[in-house]
């Protein structure tokens, strides 16, 4: 662990620059922390997910600090599909809106999230039956909310989460209705609709060699049909003591050599007893509460904060050996408290995957990650 003296020396200068940079104040949660995005400024971009209290700046705290952590923001949940396009002809952009606001006055390039995805649909798509009134849906959809963001959001994940675990194609409802064409189709629109974006295919469990060969197979017909595609964001919900390392390097590698860039886009390492023994992020899967799968109701037994400590430093320390082929590396959510695995797959368990306390203080998992690059090793690589 790098001394704590001289953290404060180094991150009260950051500090300063930085809130003068981003408006935040000085005096701030945020003062004399290091900052990632400063940390990894000549690598990748440092991205969040926001919510909507954090969009509206609501919490002091985290009003402090993410503008001095983060350079890139993802919308957790208001750029789906549910929420931006809730009934046939009625679009709600406003939350949209405040969120590039908030990008714009803090310097942070927003990755919109996201056009095309099973999950999440507004309840009157979930209840048309014929094919061409789908059609007429996804066609709308993205010609309406792509357009309405061309040249105010940096990227989209035009396509989310549309492959089984074997590599195969998802049964969702896009491809029942329009074929396997759909996806080739959704960036064919997004391409046209917001020409100054980039556009990503995004899905978890894709460094996984069968799930990565389904993923490689689609982005290459989406190449073949000369339809752009500019990245592919590898999600990356893990657990802390289970990293496959090897499967995230090839997965670089493999990706890049198709010519685009590759993104960690939902980083966060679980740390709870998982009831299936497996990494899904299949939101749709849920299992029952009970005691036992929550141990650390009240804090982190040291064993596992290092495992936690551990699983980030080796997955930053290969972030940097591929800096030139990795576009941005986003935390899903910025504090434990506010993680998605508080409640799944289980409905109130206390998780903490994140770099970030309950009380936004940054974790030894945080410190972990900014000596992947301020210690000699990480030196080397600059
Ligand atoms: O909007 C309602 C609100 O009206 C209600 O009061 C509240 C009560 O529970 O629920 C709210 O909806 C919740 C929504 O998040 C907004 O907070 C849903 O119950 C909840 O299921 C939903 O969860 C989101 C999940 O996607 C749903 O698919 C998570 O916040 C979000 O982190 C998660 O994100 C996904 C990525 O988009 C894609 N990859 C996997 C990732 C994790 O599942």
């Amino acid at each position: 662990m790098l001394n704590k003296n001289f953290y404060s020396l180094f991150a009260g200068t950051l500090g300063l620059l930085l809130s003068a940079c981003t408006g935040a104040q000085q005096n701030s949660p945020g003062a004399g922390t290091p900052s990632l995005r400063e940390t990894f400024r000549n690598d990748f971009l440092i991205g969040t997910a926001l919510n909507v209290p954090q969009i509206e700046e609501r919490d002091p705290k985290a009003a402090a600090l993410i503008p001095l952590q983060f350079n890139a923001v993802t919308p957790e949940n208001i750029m789906k599909a549910e929420v931006i396009h809730p009934q046939w002809d009625k679009y709600n952009f406003e939350m949209g809106d405040k969120l590039v606001a908030y990008a714009q006055k803090n310097n942070m390039k927003v990755n919109a999230h996201t056009l095309i995805w099973h999950s999440q649909l507004p309840a009157f798509v979930r209840n048309i039956k014929d094919a061409d009134s789908i059609k007429q849906f996804f066609t709308n959809h993205i010609n309406t909310v792509a357009a309405h963001y061309d040249g105010k959001v940096f990227s989209w994940d035009v396509v989310n989460e549309a492959l089984e675990e074997d590599g195969s194609l998802r049964k969702s409802i896009f491809l029942q209705k329009l074929g396997e064409d759909y996806i080739v189709e959704a960036f064919r629109l997004a391409q046209k609709a917001s020409p100054h974006s980039e556009l990503y295919y995004n899905d978890y469990n894709i460094e996984q060699p069968r799930k990565r060969a389904g993923a490689i197979a689609l982005i290459k017909k989406i190449q073949a049909a000369g339809v752009r595609i500019d990245g592919v964001g590898i999600q990356g919900h893990w657990r802390a003591y289970n990293i496959s390392l090897k499967d995230i390097e090839e997965s670089i590698r493999e990706f890049s050599a198709l010519g685009i860039k590759v993104m960690f886009t939902e980083l966060d390492l679980g740390v709870l007893p998982n009831p299936w023994d497996s990494d899904a992020a299949d939101v749709n899967k849920k299992a029952e509460y009970n005691a036992k799968m929550n141990p650390y109701p009240t804090g982190l037994p040291d064993s596992i904060q290092s495992k936690l400590n551990k699983g980030y430093k080796d997955l930053f320390t290969l972030f940097l050996k591929y800096k030139g082929k990795i576009g941005r590396v986003t935390f899903w959510g910025v504090n434990d408290g506010q993680s998605w695995l508080n409640n799944w797959p289980i409905q109130g368990r206390t998780n903490y995957p994140l770099l970030f306390d309950r009380e936004f203080k940054p974790k030894q998992a945080f410190y972990s990650v900014i000596e992947t690059k301020t210690t000699k090793a990480g030196k080397k690589d600059n």
